[in-house]
């Protein structure tokens, strides 16, 4: 076998060189603080491979000269390595969880403190996910239909997934978790689709943030962090270090929500303590390293 991986169909087979994907890695590491190492590497070669296809290329040797030559096709590139797939109330019985035990305990202690209650979705794509948050925190009480008692930051890299997400209008066939009800309540008919509604949106603000980048530290004081379905596309060493971002970003008792298939790695555990094994939710225990201030500057 040769030096190249290589990838795709006899057909269509694109040449992945180690030099070229290791002169690639550089480029987007000191471009966009995102080098491809962070990332799996089954993963990468089959995105990349993709993306080399779809332009009609057979080499990364040769995509990399059309890098050279079309700036613009760097962020088309970082939107295509990030994998946006999501839905609402994805995994329902996750969202059913948080609804009965931890919003409920989060509610209880901003009545306590007075505070306003602070989320944050990481990844959160086409921001299926921040609303749905935004639904079940809606539901529990009405005070979070207000922006100064709720607040849902919801980031990600993609964007183009952003972009949707900010518009918040969602093809029918979006929305297949959500209730007669919810529709009703929390969106309009807009064409084929519906599209969310002024009052819900207003408690969830958009913002391009690539999490790996070592400059950017997260938050402060958060009750919620919710990354689902991003840590399995990470090695090793990348979970680990997004695993104690999110760790300093929440406040003592705040509440970090995985994906069904994603873990706390090992050297974290006695950092959190579990709240569901199943749905991979944790509660941040006294016992962690930073503190975390409630309510902090952000
Ligand atoms: C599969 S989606 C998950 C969406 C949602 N959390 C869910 O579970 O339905 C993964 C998201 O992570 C985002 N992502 C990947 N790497 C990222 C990075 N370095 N910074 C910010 N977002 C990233 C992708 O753009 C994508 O939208």
């Amino acid at each position: 076998m040769s030096k190249d991986a290589r990838t795709g169909s006899q057909s269509a087979r694109v040449e992945i060189g180690v030099e070229q994907l290791a002169r690639l890695s550089e480029r987007l590491s000191r471009e966009h603080a995102l080098p491809l190492s962070s990332y799996r590497n089954n993963c990468i070669q089959r995105r990349l491979s993709t993306r080399i296809r779809s332009l009609g290329l057979y080499s990364l040797d040769q995509y990399l000269d059309l890098l050279d030559a079309d700036p613009s096709e760097e962020k088309k590139l970082i939107d295509a390595l990030t994998i946006s797939v999501s839905s609402f109330f994805r995994d329902p019985e996750t969202f059913s969880f948080l609804a009965r035990k931890v919003v409920p305990e989060i509610l209880a202690w901003s009545g306590k403190y007075d505070s306003r209650v602070n989320v944050w979705s990481a990844g959160c794509s086409t921001g299926e996910e921040a609303y749905s948050l935004a639904i079940i925190f809606c539901e529990a009480s009405e005070e979070f239909r207000n922006k100064n008692r709720l607040r849902i930051w919801a980031t990600d890299i993609d964007e183009e997934a952003l972009a949707l997400a900010r518009e918040g209008f969602y093809r029918k066939d979006k929305m297949t978790n959500l209730s007669t009800a919810q529709i009703e309540r929390y969106f309009i008919t807009s064409g084929k689709g519906f599209k969310v509604r002024p009052e819900l949106k207003s408690l969830v603000e958009f913002r391009k943030e690539n999490i790996l980048a070592p400059v950017f530290n997260g938050f402060e004081g958060l009750d919620m962090v919710i990354c689902r379905n991003l840590l399995i596309y990470l090695e090793k060493n990348e979970q680990m270090r997004l695993l104690e971002k999110f760790e300093r970003s929440l406040r003592q008792g705040g509440f970090l929500v995985l994906g069904k298939t994603e873990f706390l790695r090992e050297q974290l555990r006695g950092s959190f303590e579990h709240i569901s094994l199943s749905e991979r939710i944790y509660r941040k225990s006294s016992r962690a390293l930073s503190a975390g201030r409630a309510g902090g500057k952000r």
